[in-house]
């Protein structure tokens, strides 16, 4: 589907590298066909010897030269970013933002045509090809600009569509969940070498044990209170482990940490 189109991405940083990585490693996208653009020389100097790709310093001149652009920069950097390339956008093209935080409203509010606009929240496991990345049409996208978002961020991983009411929700959940992962593996790995385990082995153990469990809840479609109890066996050690757990709140933390990231994802366009 990507064949023959040119991408642009505005705004290469963290996020937008990790997009071009898991894109070009896919082979959906062909070097020659993408632009990016970054605030500095240096970065798009990074980018070239990295994959090869052209950057450039104009917002304006990337965007009039692509079929789709990814706007990749800070929440607070879209508004001056879109102004800049208001202009040249065309309604045949497509823009996706993956700025949290900043609706589809907003950025069509901006635009002179009727562009198509999707709002994404991928993260960064998409640069393994293991990403999960929400998608929301603004007003001017149809089924076929969905699809082909869907498309590019299914090469990088798996993709759900969402309401647009949900995208704070899942910038709070799985964009900012890597984070919170990585956090409950460096405590496991931590805890293996307080029993007695060289770390690099326990950190094998912990991130191993992190992937497996995931994929079985999405494999086996099972409630993962399921999948617990069949690690559970009566008198067991692992009841022990999970008594620990709930006496120290690590459900409600975790629920109380997504409601924190998903109010303040709504924030984010305004400071
Ligand atoms: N990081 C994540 O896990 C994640 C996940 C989902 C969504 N997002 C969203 O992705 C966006 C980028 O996040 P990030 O973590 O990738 O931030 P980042 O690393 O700071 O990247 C932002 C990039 O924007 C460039 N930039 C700044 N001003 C610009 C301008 N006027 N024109 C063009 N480029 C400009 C910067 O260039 P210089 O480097 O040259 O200054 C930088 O490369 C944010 O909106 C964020 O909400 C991030």
């Amino acid at each position: 589907m990507l064949k023959n189109k040119r991408l642009a991405v505005l705004g290469c940083g963290k996020l937008g590298e990790t997009l071009i990585k898991g894109l070009l490693e896919a082979g959906v996208i062909e070097v020659a066909n993408v632009i990016v653009t970054a605030g500095h020389q240096q970065r798009l100097e990074q980018m070239r010897e990295r994959f090869g790709v052209a950057g450039m310093l104009s917002n304006k001149a990337a965007a009039e030269s692509a079929d789709i652009i990814i706007l990749a920069v800070k929440p607070q950097t879209v508004p001056r970013v879109v102004s800049e390339i208001s202009d040249v956008l065309r309604a045949a093209q497509m823009l996706i933002s993956v700025a949290a935080s900043v609706s589809t409203a907003f950025i069509e509010k901006h635009l002179s045509a009727p562009v198509p606009v999707i709002r994404a929240m991928p993260n960064t496991p998409c640069q393994l090809k293991k990403g999960m990345t929400g998608i929301a049409p603004g007003s001017n996208a149809g089924r076929e600009h969905v699809a082909l978002a869907k498309f590019i961020f299914d090469a990088v991983g798996r993709t759900v569509v969402a309401d647009e009411k949900h995208m704070d929700a899942i910038t709070g959940l799985s964009a900012s969940g890597p984070a919170y992962i990585y956090i409950i593996i460096e405590s496991l790995a931590e805890a293996g070498v307080k029993v007695g385990l060289p770390r690099d082995i326990a950190t094998e153990l912990a991130a191993q044990t992190v992937v497996g469990a995931g994929s079985m809840v999405l494999e086996t479609a099972e409630h993962p209170a399921k999948l617990k109890d069949m690690v559970t066996t009566p008198a067991g050690c692992t009841i022990d482990g999970i008594l620990e757990l709930e006496e120290g709140g690590l459900r409600v933390t975790l629920i109380k940490a997504v409601v924190k990231a998903t109010q303040r994802a709504k924030e984010l366009l305004e400071t």
